[in-house]
């Protein structure tokens, strides 16, 4: 026994010295390195889709790893749609709209307007997608393919989902008061670092990197990585090299300490009570307070914190009152330096300062 167990333990190292200690563990990066968002099934659906014009049996490939996608992370409303687009070239009624039941329904009239369009029109746009992959990856991807003039691009898709005539239904007047108006009040000013946190499809993450500049810097930050996708497709294409897509948690936007001037939440706490169960107070503090905490550490000291959200009632079933809002802020150490009326009444536009 003794004769055989030596030389196991010679063979383990374990008569060997141990070994000097490890050094320290460097601090774990918070921002998302690019390229992390993307999903390989999500790519190779993308591809057997390609695929299956010339053979058809790639779109039960294509299926089987959207499938995959889809059950494994509720945040991927791009890629829903692509399932679901994917089981109507299938023929599958039926399991188009199972898929779609379980899509944002804020987003219904993006999957309308744009996955029902012709398939030759979303393949092409799927090969400008993977083409935008490769070049993300650093290889050697060739020239861009064609796209037909009248594809639509993701920045439209950004533009339809919330109309393009946002601050007019915000206001109810046709003649509200331009965007540039806006940005300029919540800092985004050349040269700002702004972070537009649950950036969605980017409605003001493009505007706003035009405002900063290339001197400038815009996180577009968000839990639902086919967001950051449309995004870094439109910063691409629109050759915006100052936007960055982050990928965050819920608790955490996942940008560095001091890192910004700007943070944007643009019907985030909505989203963040819908996610939540806005009607119970205990619940949503304690998903707020991780998240307002890391806000607060992005931001420098003296840096604004901007609310835009619906000017909803306390009682509200899926929604937060900003005096709810306002009282969280404030619980974490903000101050309210102005409450802007122009956007009534559908929202309010609150500006916070983070006391330096
Ligand atoms: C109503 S959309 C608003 C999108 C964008 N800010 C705009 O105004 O066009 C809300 C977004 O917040 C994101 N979201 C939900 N919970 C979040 C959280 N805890 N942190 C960051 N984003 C979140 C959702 O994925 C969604 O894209």
């Amino acid at each position: 026994m003794v004769r055989l167990a030596l030389p196991l333990l010679l063979l383990l190292g374990c008569t060997s010295p141990p070994p000097p200690p490890a050094p320290p563990a460097p601090p774990a990066p918070t921002v998302q390195p690019e390229g992390l968002a993307w999903s390989a099934e999500a790519l190779w659906a993308e591809r057997a889709l390609l695929r299956s014009v010339e053979d058809p049996s790639a779109l039960g490939e294509a299926r089987h790893a959207l499938s995959e996608v889809v059950a494994r992370s509720p945040y991927r409303t791009f890629d829903l749609h692509l399932a679901a687009f994917v089981e109507r070239l299938a023929g599958r009624p039926d399991a188009e709209q199972a898929i779609l039941a379980r899509a944002d329904p804020d987003r219904a009239s993006v999957y309308a307007w744009f996955f029902t369009r012709p398939a030759p029109e979303v393949l092409a746009l799927i090969r400008a997608h993977l083409h935008l992959v490769c070049v993300e990856q650093g290889t050697d991807c060739g020239p861009p393919p064609p796209m037909p003039e009248d594809t639509p691009a993701f920045e439209q898709i950004a533009w339809l989902s919330h109309g393009a005539d946002r601050l007019a239904q915000w206001t109810g007047r046709p003649e509200a008061p331009p965007l540039t108006q806006l940005l300029a009040e919540i800092g985004a000013v050349p040269g700002a670092r702004v972070a537009d946190v649950g950036a969605g499809e980017g409605w003001f993450t493009f505007p706003i990197a035009r405002a900063v500049g290339p001197q400038g810097k815009v996180y577009a930050t968000e839990i639902d990585p086919s967001f950051l996708r449309m995004i870094r497709f439109i910063a691409e294409r629109e050759g915006l090299a100052q936007v960055e897509a982050v990928l965050q948690t819920e608790a955490d936007i996942g940008l560095p300490e001091s890192s910004v001037d700007v943070v944007l939440l643009c019907e985030v706490f909505k989203a963040i009570a819908t996610n939540a169960q806005a009607g119970d107070p205990a619940h949503v503090e304690a998903r707020v307070r991780p998240f307002l905490d890391s806000v607060h550490r992005a931001l420098a000291p003296g840096g604004r914190l901007v609310v835009i959200d619906h000017d909803s009632p306390a009682d509200a079933p899926r929604a937060l009152a900003p005096a709810t809002i306002r009282a969280l802020a404030e619980a974490h150490g903000f101050r309210l330096v102005r409450a802007l009326d122009d956007y009534r009444p559908m929202q309010v536009v609150l500006i916070f300062e983070r006391p330096g």
